[in-house]
């Protein structure tokens, strides 16, 4: 039984960021911050520069952050006198020093202008370039191995409702961390299956290359989706151990004709049956109709014990039940990579009640991790007194408390 001991007593080293920099990244020209591997309260006032620090750090393992910003957006937009121009290329930088098992570790991520070549068409970009121990490296999946991160932001309340993108998105997150290959798998998904619905869409039907393409969408997509349900099983078989208490129980499933097909057959038989439904998909293509496919699956999640599908539950159940998915995760992550994962808890605190505010920071304290928790209000954190450390942030300035 999992929950017999202490999750925290697994963890033989601390993990986390030691030492943060950025550089002209959102609000911040110059910020330096040196957090303790414990709980770090952020606090100060809306707009002040909070979830800028988190987004920051997000920026240290795969993709596009916890907003999902375009790059260009984060550049720091500085006015001149008149208050009208922004500066021009200008890039923007985070790097951190980090310690996982006892070693230490730099990580940078940064900016730099490319061009891309779209039909006889030459487009600047700005591309994100990533750094690890002062050595370029060609894949951000790279960061995986040194640190990972799991973030709850206010966003994430409707996470429920609505189209299954941003539940698939998260999802695929959470196998990053046990499988770093899924970032690379997604995004040669992704641009695979742009470059066939391009090509149909411009009515290019050249055979063999569109052929050549869904054989590629069907093996990586297959990939795709037995990696998605190997963390749901893994998640499911934690979460039955796992005692109910303010925070509820859960069950996971997969909404995707791919994955439960994994489930009768072999990969190879099912990425058969893939490339045929890209293969008449691409009518559907032309006629603006959707083609079925692991780029379509939902994360179903369920209130265990009124078996309730999470989007017919409270807002407040919804948050709870995000709540439960990030820690077993990270209890997950723990037991079977032997390091913490830094948890991002953006306004964490605002829509729980007293008692579950304090079961979740005691729940917190006891990991025994890294978590930057932001907040409007300090005053919140009286559990976390002696373990934190506490800032406090007044525009694009961080004091220590
Ligand atoms: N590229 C940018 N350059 C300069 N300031 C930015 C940029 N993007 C966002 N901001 C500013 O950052 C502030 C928001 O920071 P945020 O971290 O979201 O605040 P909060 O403390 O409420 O979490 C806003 O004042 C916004 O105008
Ligand atoms: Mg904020």
């Amino acid at each position: 039984m999992v929950s017999a001991f202490k999750i925290s007593e697994v963890i033989k080293e601390k993990s986390g960021i030691k030492r943060l920099t950025l550089t002209d990244f959102r609000n911040y020209e110059h910020l330096r911050l040196e957090p303790h591997l414990a709980p770090v309260i952020i606090t100060g006032e809306n707009g002040s520069g909070k979830t800028n620090i988190l987004e920051a750090i997000s920026f240290l393992t795969p993709g596009r952050g916890l907003r999902s910003a375009k790059m260009s957006d984060i550049k720091r937009i500085e006015r001149d006198d008149k208050k009208q121009l922004e500066k021009k290329n200008q890039t923007w930088a985070v790097s951190a020093t980090i310690q996982k098992n006892g070693e230490i570790y730099t990580l940078a991520t940064a900016t730099q202008k490319a061009e891309r070549e779209l039909d006889d068409e030459t487009k600047a970009f700005d591309r994100r370039i990533v750094q690890i121990d002062g050595q370029k490296v060609s894949t951000q999946a790279e960061l995986g191995k040194y640190l990972s991160a799991i973030w709850l932001t206010p966003q994430m309340d409707r996470i429920f409702l609505g189209g299954p993108q941003p539940r698939r998105s998260f999802l695929d997150r959470l196998v990053y961390a046990f499988d770093l290959e899924h970032a690379k798998r997604t995004a040669t998904f992704e641009h695979l299956y742009k470059e066939w619905y391009r090509l149909i869409k411009m009515g290019r039907f050249d055979n063999l290359w569109l052929l050549g393409l869904e054989e590629q969408i069907a093996a990586v997509g297959v990939s795709i989706a037995a990696a998605r349900r190997e963390l749901v099983a893994r998640l499911n078989t934690f979460l039955e151990n796992e005692p109910d208490d303010v925070f509820p129980g859960l069950m996971l499933n997969l909404d995707g004709k791919i994955e439960q097909m994994l489930d009768k057959f072999a990969a190879i038989d099912v990425e058969d049956y893939y490339k045929e439904v890209l293969f008449k998909g691409r009518q559907n293509i032309v006629q603006n109709e959707s083609v079925d496919g692991v780029n379509r699956t939902d994360f179903k999640v369920y209130y265990k014990q009124k078996y309730m599908p999470a989007e017919l539950c409270s807002t407040g159940e919804q948050k709870l039940l995000l709540i439960s998915i990030i820690l077993a995760q990270t209890k997950c992550q723990i037991l079977d990579k032997g390091f913490a994962p830094v948890l991002l808890l953006d306004e964490i605190t605002s829509h729980l009640d007293d008692i579950k505010k304090d079961a979740l920071l005691y729940k917190l304290k006891d990991l025994n991790l890294q978590a930057f928790i932001t907040a409007t209000d300090a005053n919140k954190f009286e559990v976390l007194k002696k373990d934190a450390q506490f800032f406090e942030v007044q525009n694009g300035y961080v004091l220590e408390k």
